[in-house]
């Protein structure tokens, strides 16, 4: 049974009680069925992340950060040197199984950091430190989401139309989630909204995922299919977007799920205000803009098989399936963070809560 509280999902990623596996729920199931799944070796952390049986770039963050710590204290070592040499090959194999979200590696550079911190200490106290690094970036996440979510509720009345892409919440980071967090936190303050998930071509996140976690939440949720979204904008129904991220670089250029940057070009004709959700540990200073982040490309059996009964492309057609594509900053509203909301130029206003 998922935990819940308030109808919102929590613990979609766990450590074990005995700290030797992390538990999370495979969010390639959703919504047919509600499975958890332990993952215990490395190869069982890579093929969840690469899988997106875990996604959502805070949620890989927190995995990756546990898996580190689970992996590490399983290295069978005394000698520290061999130790490390070990440790790193384990966090280069964690990194390589998505490029685009940097909580990926930041995640994993803080606990190795951490472990590498007590480098004078025995083993044991290394592997101490891990775990309590890896502890404290879900708990710092749980946290930010909630900052956010007040934030943005700030920028929304009640009765407003929300339009969203992919899936930004609890799901996809702790709790609240990020882009979904202010229509959560609304929700138990009385608000009522009116949300448009697009339905997020080809993996479904928003259908899947998103329309889950807000019908569960009693929170009014309408999946519309991505190529929908200029008609409902026409149609007046759309006040806001609420979008997450999975690397915002220091001009504000933000990458998220493949399909957010047309959603925010339909938003700037319409005249409608786009935001970008975004905690700290999805902001990279060291990418100066959009043209720095490496967007992921997958398979194109995703486009045409995953979710069909039968192939919907013709056999020995190519597929080009780019997972995520740059917003440009100047389409983007505002960014919203857990230190408060951030507007154009990003430089300096990311830079003076964050640099
Ligand atoms: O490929 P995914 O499902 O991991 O992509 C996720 C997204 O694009 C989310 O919008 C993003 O990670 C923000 S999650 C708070």
């Amino acid at each position: 049974m998922m935990k819940e509280d308030n109808g919102i999902i929590c613990e979609n990623v766990r450590l074990s009680e005995n700290r030797d596996s992390v538990i999370i729920i495979d969010q390639t199931l959703l919504p047919a069925r509600e499975v958890f799944i332990e993952l215990k070796t490395l190869d069982d952390f890579y093929e969840a992340i690469y899988m997106l049986r875990v996604r959502g770039a805070p949620a890989i963050g927190i995995c990756a950060g546990y898996g580190l710590a689970v992996l590490g204290s399983k290295i069978d070592c005394s000698d520290k040197d061999r130790f490390f040499m070990k440790l790193r090959k384990i966090k280069d194999r964690l990194n390589s199984s998505r490029p685009t979200a940097v909580n990926l590696s930041k995640a994993l550079n803080r606990v190795e950091n951490a472990a590498l911190s007590m480098s004078g200490q025995g083993i044991d106290e290394i592997i101490g430190a891990m775990f309590k690094e890896s502890i404290a970036i879900q708990a710092e996440d749980i946290e930010m989401c909630r900052k956010i979510s007040e934030y943005g509720l700030s920028l929304v009345k009640s009765g407003d139309g929300i339009l969203t892409h992919c899936n930004a919440g609890p799901l996809a980071t702790s709790r609240y989630g990020t882009g979904l967090g202010a229509l959560f936190l609304g929700k138990e303050q009385g608000y009522d909204f009116h949300v448009f998930a697009d339905e997020t071509r080809p993996l479904l996140q928003g259908a899947r995922l998103t329309a889950y976690e807000l019908n569960k939440s009693g929170i009014d949720v309408t999946v519309i299919c991505d190529n929908m979204a200029s008609i409902v904008m026409n149609q007046g129904k759309i006040n806001a977007c609420f979008v997450g991220c999975d690397r915002v670089a220091a001009n504000g250029d933000t990458a998220n799920k493949i399909g957010t940057s047309g959603v925010a070009i339909l938003a700037k004709h319409y005249g409608i205000p786009f935001y970008v959700f975004c905690p700290s540990s999805t902001i990279d200073f060291d990418c100066a803009s959009g043209k720095d982040i490496v967007i992921e490309e997958r398979s194109g059996e995703e486009i045409g098989s995953l979710f069909y009964k039968e192939k919907t492309v013709p056999e020995g057609v190519k597929c080009y399936n780019p997972a995520f594509d740059v917003t440009d900053n100047g389409l983007i509203t505002a960014i919203v963070t857990e230190k408060g909301i951030c507007r154009a130029p990003y430089c300096e206003s990311l830079g003076a809560l964050f640099g």
